[in-house]
């Protein structure tokens, strides 16, 4: 349980760190008469394939590239096909996605002289609520947070799932006040009852969700993505940047055990790549709070943003932190998350498109070795930025649009079968 709290205050700390700033991701399209075979490249489960045709020896990329990119290629050779075949950056445009925005979302103030009231319970005992849940910024005003207390003024109650271990209840409940569930962990790091027991009291009592889920009623990521690509003028040059990096891969850990064993994961990519490990599984950092990767992150190629769950849309600030900006490095994800089709091509590479660790450190390594491609990455990575306003101080301004517009009418009749079943999986690219 203190293991818990602590987990999530080292969460809650690197994530206040990010806050200041906007995410933003993103799917590309790629304009012009090489869009099919581009989009075809680019994906990185299609990256796979080709890799495969040419460092395997499979037949499969000779009989799927719509186009004679790879004919005079012989297998193994894999230097610079992409950039070689790239669309001028200026060409590039933005396809939004839920995790993606293309445009600065214009906020106007709605005038609107009603009132809300909004309590919070189970508010962990280092969470500044009175930071979450400050309106003062909000695009709709009038909502005030009356903390732990409730009575027939209150509106909303928040209630945070994931410090909710004990069997409560309330002394009374109005019938015009809804019921928010509320968590930022996955399910398996939900201890209350009614996760377990879907007889319990709590399972049916939530009107509404707030979770980091796209199908919550108010959906509170860790992160959005923006296209904002640097004018062409104003960029660094990645060639070069790629060129200096003397270091592989990185990863930050602060949980040593995780129900996607990355940490087993991690270990076999070690007998192929270099995986430096920083935090408290691994060398201590030298500038622990709030981040320790800032130093020295310029050194290495990869960042793991490995998530400790394979649980639907369970994407964390582990990858939406490394576009803050000039951060330079490539993030490798792994989770339960849809990358594929919620974020823009050549900005991460997908543990999930390789059948093994091995075979993620194989191309790791060869993709290191073109720094002409590698680089092309980090170009594409410099034209998104975190999004403002990404949870989780938006979780205020969320709920207090919700009251004045109320959109939604969602009734939560089975909280359990809503938050944890089917919603996670064992991890399928380690051999037991
Ligand atoms: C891969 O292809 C090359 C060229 O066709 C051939 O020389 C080599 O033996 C093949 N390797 C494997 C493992 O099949
Ligand atoms: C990029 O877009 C411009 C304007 O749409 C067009 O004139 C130009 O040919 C395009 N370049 C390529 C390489 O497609
Ligand atoms: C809001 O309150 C002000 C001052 O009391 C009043 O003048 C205005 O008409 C009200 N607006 C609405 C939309 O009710
Ligand atoms: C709420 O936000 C405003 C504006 O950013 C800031 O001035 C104020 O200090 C904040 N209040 C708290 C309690 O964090
Ligand atoms: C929770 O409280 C209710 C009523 O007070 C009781 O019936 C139930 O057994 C308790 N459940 C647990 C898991 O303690
Ligand atoms: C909220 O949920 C409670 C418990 O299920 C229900 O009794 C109530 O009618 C709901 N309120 C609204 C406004 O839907
Ligand atoms: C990884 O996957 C490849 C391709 O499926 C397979 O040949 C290899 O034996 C696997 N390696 C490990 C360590 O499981």
């Amino acid at each position: 349980m203190s293991l818990q709290k602590k987990m999530s205050f080292s969460l809650i700390i690197s994530i206040l760190g990010v806050l200041v700033v906007t995410i933003v991701i993103t799917h590309i399209t790629l304009n012009s008469i090489h869009q099919a075979n581009l989009k075809f490249i680019f994906k990185n489960s299609d990256l796979k394939t080709i890799w495969y045709g040419l460092f395997m020896n499979s037949t499969k990329a000779d009989c799927t590239t719509p186009h004679n990119l790879f004919q005079n290629k012989s297998p193994g050779e894999t230097t610079s096909f992409l950039s070689q075949e790239f669309i001028p950056d200026e060409n590039i445009t933005c396809t939004q996605t839920t995790f993606v925005q293309c445009e600065e979302p214009k906020r106007f103030k709605p005038i609107t002289n009603k009132t809300f009231n909004v309590a919070l319970l189970r508010r962990p005992y280092w969470m500044d609520a009175a930071e979450f849940f400050n309106f003062s910024n909000c695009v709709y005003s009038g909502c005030n947070f009356q903390d732990d207390h409730i009575d027939e003024s209150t509106h909303m109650v928040v209630i945070q799932l994931q410090h909710m271990r004990d069997n409560f209840t309330v002394l009374r409940r109005w019938p015009h006040q809804l019921y928010v569930a509320t968590s930022w962990e996955p399910p398996s790091h939900l201890r209350a009852q009614f996760v377990e027991d879907r007889n319990s009291f709590w399972n049916s009592q939530f009107n509404l969700t707030a979770t980091y889920r796209t199908d919550s009623d108010l959906f509170i990521p860790y992160g959005m993505l923006q296209f904002k690509p640097v004018p062409l003028n104003k960029r660094p040059d990645y060639y070069s940047i790629a060129q200096k990096k003397s270091k592989w891969v990185a990863w930050f850990v602060s949980s040593c055990r995780s129900p996607s064993k990355r940490e087993i994961y991690v270990q076999q990519m070690q007998k192929i790549i270099p995986v430096d490990i920083y935090g408290r599984c691994g060398a201590p950092c030298q500038d622990p709070k709030p981040m320790c990767y800032t130093s020295n992150l310029l050194q290495y190629r990869y960042y793991l943003s490995f998530e400790n769950n394979f649980c639907k849309d369970y994407v964390t600030e582990k990858l939406f932190k490394l576009f803050w900006g000039g951060m330079h490095v490539v993030p490798v994800v792994r989770g339960g998350f849809d990358y594929d089709t919620q974020l823009p091509d050549l900005t991460y590479i997908n543990a999930g498109s390789f059948p093994n660790a091995t075979e993620l450190a194989l191309f790791l390594q060869k993709l290191g070795q073109d720094t002409s491609t590698y680089a092309k990455y980090l170009e594409r990575i410099d034209m998104y930025r975190i999004l403002d306003g990404s949870w989780p101080t938006s979780i205020g301004c969320k709920v207090c649009k919700y009251l004045h517009t109320r959109k939604l009418q969602s009734q939560i009749d089975d909280l359990k079968k809503w938050i944890s079943d089917d919603v996670c999986h064992a991890p399928k690219d380690i051999d037991q």
